[in-house]
């Protein structure tokens, strides 16, 4: 298989080759172009010719998918590559080129896919959040496919969830794979700690804000934080817990005014919430924040439950290496958020990606990246036997509790108004003005969100 992080000026060379390559010479030759690009082997085509002939005469030509994410980091990587291994058996005549760009929730892969798009220079498949993400970015753009005929030859409309339809639709075409489900409310704790310290894991932000009180007391860092988006990933988590499902729904669908009192009191959870967390959070990626509770450098970190793929990674053990509950004041909430991959329109290989997206959406494919990434199937037939207790827990809760939708990962706002969010949270985490970040957060939703 072929693997690499690539970058940009590589990918494009890349892209170019396998275009070329797909018009004769076998595909054992897109490794071997690779290093073309590294290299000015450019230059020496005579070195290259024999080369391209003779196995070309051997083996049919190989085809290639380049797929696109920012699974590259502890936990999400190793889920990637399970799910690869899958495609590898069933799909051997076809490359698989895994396009990663480091950085958590897509931030740097976002940008450069976006580039890319713009540049004309799509990669087959690319991961998108089901949502706003999708429909009011890549839809809205035209950048991708419709793919009712997939999910009609696969009977995908059976084993899909009835919610998640809606949010990869327009129109009637259905433009995604889901891949999984994610839970975004995770309170994630260190067990040890909290016996230590006599602290039962909290039910309330009142009952959380007591713990955290006491923790800090004890000289013990309440809660780790890392880089902004995990700032908003709190956010959002803190906002549902303050508001409630009905109300915190309200915010993007405009029933909820942002300028409310119960705005201000949710905005004011937050800020109090905020000053149990860490200084040096803008430098920790996700990974980091959260491997300071499992290493016992913290009580409390929230984070989605691709944190329970790392913590696995590092040798952790359910219940007595970490623990979790429900972002205290979300319990009976399943806040979601789900990755699913497309078919970019012009794919340079609109055969291989469909060959990605079929493994994809399969059942074998969805159990074999899930138990490992920390997820739970998209599917609604996946085997419950192949997941560990975390997994087993959120998917009873996925199946029984009240579902919501995350902000910080594509679900219910466009990226128009997240980023204007986003600056709004940037400017407030600077000077943690919570009644400037609250008008910021109404004109937000005037310019680009529901309240237009
Ligand atoms: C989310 C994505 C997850 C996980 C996380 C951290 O946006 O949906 O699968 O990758 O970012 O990188």
């Amino acid at each position: 298989m072929y693997c690499k992080k690539l970058s940009v000026p590589v990918v494009l060379l890349l892209v170019v080759a396998l275009v070329l390559t797909a018009c004769g010479p076998a595909a054992t030759e897109v490794p071997a172009t690779e290093p073309a690009a590294e290299e000015p082997a450019a230059e020496e085509p005579a070195a290259e010719e024999p080369a391209a002939e003779e196995p070309a005469a051997e083996e049919p030509a190989k085809d290639a998918v380049e797929v696109f994410s920012w699974w590259t980091g502890g936990g999400e990587a190793a889920g990637l590559e399970a799910m690869i291994a899958v495609f590898n058996e069933q799909y051997p005549d076809i490359e698989f080129i895994n396009a990663t760009v480091a950085g958590g929730a897509g931030t740097n892969a976002r940008a450069v896919l976006a580039t890319r798009l713009q540049a004309g220079d799509a990669p087959d498949s690319w991961q998108g959040h089901a949502g706003q993400e999708l429909i009011g970015t890549y839809v809205a753009a035209d950048q991708i496919e419709p793919l009712n005929d997939l999910y009609e030859a696969n009977g995908w409309l059976d084993v899909m969830p009835e919610t998640l339809i809606p949010l990869i639709s327009d129109e009637g075409n259905i433009y995604s794979v889901p891949v999984n489900i994610h839970r975004a409310n995770v309170l994630w704790y260190n067990p040890e700690i909290l016996a230590a310290n006599n602290i039962e894991v909290p039910g309330t932000l009142e009952d959380w804000f007591t713990a955290m009180d006491a923790l800090q007391e004890a000289g013990v860092l309440p809660l780790a934080m890392g880089e902004q988006w995990t700032a908003m990933h709190l956010f959002e988590t803190i906002m549902l817990a303050s508001l409630g499902a009905e109300s915190y729904n309200g915010l993007w669908d405009g029933t909820t005014d942002w300028a409310s009192p119960e705005v201000t009191a949710a905005l004011e959870a937050f800020d109090k919430v905020l000053t149990y967390t860490n200084s040096d959070a803008t430098s920790l990626s996700w990974q980091d924040a959260s491997q300071l509770v499992v290493e016992g450098d913290a009580a409390f970190n929230v984070m989605g439950d691709w944190a329970e793929g790392y913590f696995r990674e590092l040798g952790k053990a359910p219940e007595t290496g970490y623990g979790w509950a429900a972002v205290p004041g979300t319990d009976g909430n399943f806040q979601f958020l789900s990755d699913s991959f497309v078919l970019a329109a012009n794919a340079p290989h609109p055969e291989a990606a469909l060959a990605w997206l079929t493994v994809a959406g399969s059942k074998e494919g969805q159990d074999s990246f899930n138990p490992v990434k920390g997820s739970i199937p998209a599917r609604s037939d996946g085997d419950r036997e192949l997941y560990g207790v975390y997994l087993q827990s959120a998917m009873d809760d996925w199946a029984s509790d009240t579902v919501v939708g995350s902000l910080t990962h594509g679900v219910v706002a466009n990226d128009s108004w997240k980023s204007e969010i986003d600056t709004a949270l940037g400017l407030y985490l600077g000077t943690r003005d919570v009644a400037a970040f609250q008008t910021a957060l109404v004109d937000a939703c005037a310019s680009s969100g529901a309240c237009q």
